[in-house]
């Protein structure tokens, strides 16, 4: 199977994350890539705005609230918590139709909801969870004969920017991620942070922990980071002494090749109103360019493997 899984991730909220999971998927498709997108993000935004604009055929909900919750990531969390609570042996298999097309954007998505079973978000689900194989393996466990059956190119995921079971458990399936950052002081740190933190979980449960040997055949090697891209750049002010201290800092706290991409988002508010109605801006290319590159990238590493 050859199924790249990517997470767009960074501890800071409204750096742009949905906006490029949303436009990553929208362009990979376009490029001919089979493209399945995860929203694990508790706030479900990238799923209220996928739910909201997917087109009407009559029988479509077209709101998140009326979403039927065995559509959700909450559902697959739900039973599978269950189950490894009190009976470990049953297996489980989901709908077909938890997987949802998303017309617009050329590629399909799975949702997660605020409102599954009366408001039990992703958050309150991963609070549930033990920090155990078990536990951890769940989503690779719902995804695996998904992903056979249906041969996607890529899994974008939308990571929640905190860390919990559920966000570690994407970082150690995942096989490649990307940082998304606005150029300032803070988020710059930010980022080395975000970098170690992926790495230390790997590390934690794949290459420490006393079952290291079974997570690291379940898990697979280490996500590989793509890059970071910078966004909500601003067209008037110059970023040069950002730009320098974002590489200098990574430079020094990661002492590793870390590809910094020379693509960046402009912060553009067609992008923002384009992303409300589920689609990217005909106006801005910026993330038409990014994207092109970013799958340029994953060719190459792919290659140098
Ligand atoms: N390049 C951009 N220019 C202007 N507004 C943007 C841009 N990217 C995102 N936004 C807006 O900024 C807000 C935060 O973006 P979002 O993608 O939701 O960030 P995150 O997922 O990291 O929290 C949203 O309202 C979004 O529409
Ligand atoms: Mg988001």
């Amino acid at each position: 199977m050859d199924t790249k899984i990517i997470f767009v991730g960074n501890y800071k909220g409204g750096v742009g994350k949905t906006t490029s999971v949303l436009n990553f998927a929208k362009y990979f498709s376009q490029s001919g890539k089979k493209v399945l997108v995860l929203d694990l993000d508790p706030q479900s935004s990238l799923s209220e705005i996928l739910v909201k604009n997917n087109s009407q055929n009559g029988r479509q909900t077209n709101e998140l609230n009326k979403l039927d919750g065995k559509k959700t990531l909450n559902y697959v969390y739900d039973l599978h918590i269950s189950r490894i609570k009190k009976y470990n042996s049953i297996r489980l298999k989901f709908d077909d139709d938890i997987v949802q097309e998303y017309k617009k954007g050329g590629f399909d998505f799975i949702a997660s909801s605020l409102f599954y079973e009366g408001g039990i978000g992703l958050d309150e689900l991963a609070v549930r969870m033990e920090d155990t194989v078990e536990y951890l393996s769940i989503l690779k466990q719902f995804l695996d004969p998904l992903l056979e059956q249906r041969r996607y190119d890529y899994v974008l995921v939308d990571c929640p920017p905190s860390n919990n079971l559920i966000t570690r458990s994407a970082f150690l399936l995942s096989d490649y991620y990307i940082i998304p950052t606005i150029l300032d002081g803070i988020s710059t740190n930010g980022v080395a942070h975000y970098i170690k933190t992926v790495r230390n979980t790997y590390q934690q449960y794949c290459e420490s922990s006393p079952d290291s040997v079974l997570m690291k055949h379940f898990f697979g090697p280490q996500p590989k980071l793509i890059g970071i891209f910078c966004t909500f750049i601003r067209g008037q002010v110059n970023y040069s002494a950002e730009m320098s201290a974002l590489k200098s800092y990574v430079d020094r706290e990661l002492k590793d090749d870390i590809y910094i991409f020379e693509e960046e988002i402009n912060n553009y508010i067609d992008i923002a109103r384009s992303t409300q109605v589920g689609e990217s801006s005909l106006a801005r290319n910026d993330y038409q360019v990014l994207s092109k590159q970013v799958l340029a990238r994953i060719l190459e590493m792919e290659k140098a493997n």
